[in-house]
């Protein structure tokens, strides 16, 4: 019955893409099962940036209807906007007391926007750490799904935790980086350089929101080569990666045909066609894409029921941050009646 707690965080900003697909969502799919789960979408956090109110809005209400269409289930979670949640800035505002200036100064993320932006240095991007602390502590989580670049501020999540317990009296679990890892891959940007990611080059990342030519036009120029110099070699890792989408996203016997092919293949004898890979890959991703485009789609047209799926979200977050934050008042001594 007691099942663990696991919180994480959905950036509100980008679309989302192959990579966050089975890098993330994927394995948010299966936790959702197992797990007491809290998903929401970080819009406070994205407040550093100052986006526009129609923009951030509407990204709110996209990144919700593509989690769900990504099989996100909010019958099974509670899935709901950070800022429906009153109980999270005010945790956040009781961390702050616990937060040093100096510690915030000396994490990595923080200091890459300072030198990114240098005219946009606020107390929001400074506090950014405390208020992911607040996130997760408002539910007393002790598995946090999130990617290597956000350790650090678990790490912190952590050190708040502790430095309440030892002020105030023993309230919160030490919330861990959770390594759920069922088949999660990495996904890599089509033209080769690094990560599949949401700005870098959008014409080397495939969206959930990609329509059927866009994601053909794009797997058609990602990168291959004149093919492999000798029989059994290891695929250099663009190509790799286009067996890996076709490994998740067709059957077994097309997959079989061009890795023999592949395997086969030497510099005098090239029989893997990369040409033809390509053309079966993209209508592979066409067929797996479409059906969570539409999805995505119909549910943002229907305003008023994400509305409502978003509301029944933070009655159940609200439920387990209510008790947690009201314990914490009562610990600090700010409960008078
Ligand atoms: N900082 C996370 C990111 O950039 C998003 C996030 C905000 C988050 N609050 C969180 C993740 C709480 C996990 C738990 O991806």
């Amino acid at each position: 019955m007691n099942k663990e707690i696991v919180v994480s965080g959905i950036r509100s900003t980008g679309y989302l893409h192959l990579g966050n697909y089975f890098g993330a969502i994927h394995n948010y799919v299966k936790m959702q099962e197992q797990y007491n789960c809290y998903f929401f979408v970080a819009d406070f956090h994205s407040l550093t940036t100052h986006p526009d109110p129609k923009d951030l809005r509407s990204n709110v209400f996209r990144v919700v209807a593509e989690n769900i269409a990504s099989g996100i289930d909010p019958e099974k979670v509670a899935l709901y906007a950070q800022s429906d949640i009153p109980e999270i800035p005010e945790l956040y505002l009781l961390l702050n007391m616990l937060a040093y200036k100096g510690e915030l100064e000396k994490v990595p993320t923080f200091k890459d926007k300072v030198r990114l932006s240098p005219d946009n240095v606020n107390a929001g991007l400074l506090t950014y750490p405390v208020l992911m602390a607040a996130d997760i502590l408002i539910h007393r989580a002790v598995k946090v799904p999130v990617g290597k670049d956000q350790e650090q501020h678990l790490e912190m999540a952590r050190n708040f935790a502790q430095r309440f317990n030892n002020r105030y009296g023993e309230l919160f679990p030490e919330p861990h980086v959770f390594r759920f890892d069922t088949g999660t891959v990495k996904i890599l940007s089509l033209d080769g350089n690094g990560k599949m990611s949401k700005s870098e080059n959008t014409n080397a990342t495939i969206y959930l929101s990609d329509d059927d030519d866009t994601i053909r036009k794009k797997v058609m120029k990602a990168k291959t080569d004149g093919g492999p110099a000798e029989t059994g070699s290891t695929k250099p890792d663009y190509i790799e990666n286009l067996f890996t989408l076709m490994r998740l996203s067709g059957t077994a016997e097309t997959l079989e045909h061009f890795e023999s092919a592949y395997d086969q293949s030497s510099a005098g004898n090239v029989l893997i066609r990369y040409g033809d890979m390509k053309k079966q890959l993209a209508e592979d991703l066409v067929t797996f894409i479409a059906p969570i485009r539409e999805h995505a789609a119909d549910l943002q047209r229907d305003e008023a029921g994400i509305r409502k799926i978003l509301k029944e979200g933070a009655e159940k977050a609200r439920e387990s941050a209510a008790k947690t934050l009201s314990e914490a008042r009562r610990l600090i001594g700010i409960n008078y009646y």
